[in-house]
């Protein structure tokens, strides 16, 4: 199974572990127990799933013109960019970074675990 490594918005490594092919990276990340959010649930309504895929891009599926509609609407996108809930796991290996607007988005569907983070210093990210 691929083994997929996940990085915060501030760079820290959040989760890592193997995941079977044919799943989302938003699926991926929530079963791994990172925060990547997603406002509409996964049925690309939306853009706050958006990621960077630093490392296996190459393998994800094509994007089709969905995504790429929803994408522009993101903030800070990059060519290596995608929205967690379109692109699937593959064969390879895959690095990937969860986007400040889409952590934001998890703590907004996780009040208890944003308050908590509030306490430890953890959030909002100190820019
Ligand atoms: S979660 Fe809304 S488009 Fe991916």
């Amino acid at each position: 199974m691929p083994k997929l490594t996940i990085y915060n918005p501030r760079g820290e490594k959040e989760a890592e572990g193997e995941v079977p092919e044919g799943l989302s990276l938003l699926e991926a990340s929530l079963k791994l127990g990172a925060h990547h959010g997603s406002a509409c649930g996964g049925v690309l309504a939306c853009s706050t799933c958006h990621c960077w895929v630093k490392k296996g891009f190459e393998s994800l599926n094509d994007m089709e013109d969905g995504e790429s509609d929803y994408l522009d609407r993101a903030y800070d996108v990059k060519p290596y960019s995608r929205l967690g809930c379109q692109a699937r796991v593959a064969g390879k290996d895959l690095v990937y970074q969860i986007t400040e607007e889409s952590e934001n988005t998890w703590y907004d569907e996780h009040p208890k675990e944003r308050k908590e983070a509030e306490a430890a210093g953890k959030w909002p990210p100190k820019k």
